[in-house]
């Protein structure tokens, strides 16, 4: 197969473009957050089957080559990975690659801002679903949050800007700390944005009835602090970013991600690696496709991209919208003993 001369030529049948790639660097995590790993056992990816950073390397330099210019380094958690700051060097070195991002729970990132950012990272997201300590405890199984809120000290002391927080908002869980979410937020310049609790991977617990929607949110927010006003969504150095963007009175800007009620799958450029090399079109996909096999097997730079294009060209997938249709019920514990892929943790929050 010959090689697109642009790398704006990989579309996929609903003509979206290949350029966002999440690669998940472990399938651990140091939290068992309750959307995400709330069971007591899991079944681990093996780790002759982990792929090492000069492989991941490889693989993001196929992908840049068919369109690819945003990567983010997720997990699990990132942070467990050792010595990421080294991977973060080999993908900042790389011209076509614009923006390089991470995802982490934060705990241990005290030790490590420092070197992410002179390894050359861009920009940082933080998931923090709550700031009260017994809570934190009970949605995440670990008494971390002072280590947490030490680490979204530490993103700043290290330079960081335009970090970011993920809440998944749960309705009984931390749908009251909105207001206080967001105030703690503006205190730091950080960009709050609140997620749907979404029925994926490992949310085995899952029900709709534990979903607060958009809508709702935006209700509660407005009812706590005052008029919200909408912003169009791009703005903030990405693409077909999830996250829907408002403002209030006093300049604080927030994002809700309305993954389960309002899918953004129509202009979605994005898919993932997993750790050990299985590359899915999307969050959903119950099937990836093996990149790992070919690339220890020796395939050249161009193969591997070959391999990428010719999947993506053939890319059907809305995988969110079509859980709007479709009777929502979260995958089995089986399912997800059988094929650990098919986790969140796995593929990438
Ligand atoms: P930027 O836009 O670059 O800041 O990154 P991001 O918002 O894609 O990254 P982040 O890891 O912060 O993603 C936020 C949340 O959006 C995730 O934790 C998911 O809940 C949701 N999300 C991310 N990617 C997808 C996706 O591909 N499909 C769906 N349906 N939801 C996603
Ligand atoms: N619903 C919504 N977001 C989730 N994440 C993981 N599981 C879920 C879920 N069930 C996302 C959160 C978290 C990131 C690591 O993964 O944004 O912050
Ligand atoms: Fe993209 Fe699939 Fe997520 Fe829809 S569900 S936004 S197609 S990854």
């Amino acid at each position: 197969m010959s090689l697109p001369t642009s790398p704006a030529s990989a579309l996929d049948r609903h003509a979206r473009p290949l350029r966002n790639l999440r690669v998940s660097v472990t399938d651990r995590c140091n939290l068992r957050c309750a959307y995400c790993m709330p069971e007591e056992e899991y079944a681990w990816l093996a780790k002759d089957r982990i792929l090492t950073f000069e492989e991941i390397s490889r693989l993001v330099d196929a992908f840049a080559s068919v369109g690819v210019d945003r990567v983010r380094l997720t997990g699990g958690e990132p942070l467990l990975r050792r010595d990421l700051d080294r991977l973060v060097a080999l993908i900042a070195a790389k011209p076509a690659i614009r923006d390089i991002a991470m995802t982490t729970n934060a705990i241990t990132l005290p030790d490590h801002a420092a070197a992410l950012r002179a390894a050359g990272l861009g920009r940082l997201t933080i998931s923090l679903d709550t700031l009260d300590a017994e809570r934190y405890r009970a949605l995440t199984r670990r008494d971390d949050l002072s280590r947490a809120l030490a680490g979204v000290d530490a993103a700043r002391d290290a330079g960081f800007t335009g970090t970011k927080l993920n809440t998944v908002v749960m309705r009984g869980v931390n749908d009251d700390e909105l207001a206080r979410l967001l105030a703690f937020g503006r205190e730091r310049s950080i960009e709050v944005r609140f997620i749907e609790y979404m029925d994926v991977g490992g949310a085995t617990h899952w029900s709709m009835d534990k979903v607060v929607s958009r809508t709702e949110m935006l209700e509660r927010i407005a009812s706590d602090m005052g008029a919200v006003e909408t912003l169009e969504t791009e703005g903030t150095g990405t693409s077909a970013a999830p996250a829907d963007r408002y403002r209030l009175a006093d300049g604080t800007v927030f994002g809700i991600i309305a993954s389960t009620t309002r899918p953004f799958c129509g202009t979605c450029d994005r898919s993932r690696l997993t750790c050990d090399g299985q590359w899915y079109l999307c969050l959903y996909a119950a099937k990836g496709i093996d990149l790992a096999g070919p690339l220890r097997a020796g395939a050249s730079s161009d193969e591997l991209a070959a391999r990428i294009l010719g999947r993506w060209v053939e890319r059907d997938d809305r995988g969110a919208e079509a859980r709007l249709a479709a009777p929502r019920t979260p995958l089995d514990v089986s399912e997800l003993r059988d094929d650990p892929h098919l986790e969140m943790h796995t593929r990438g929050g």
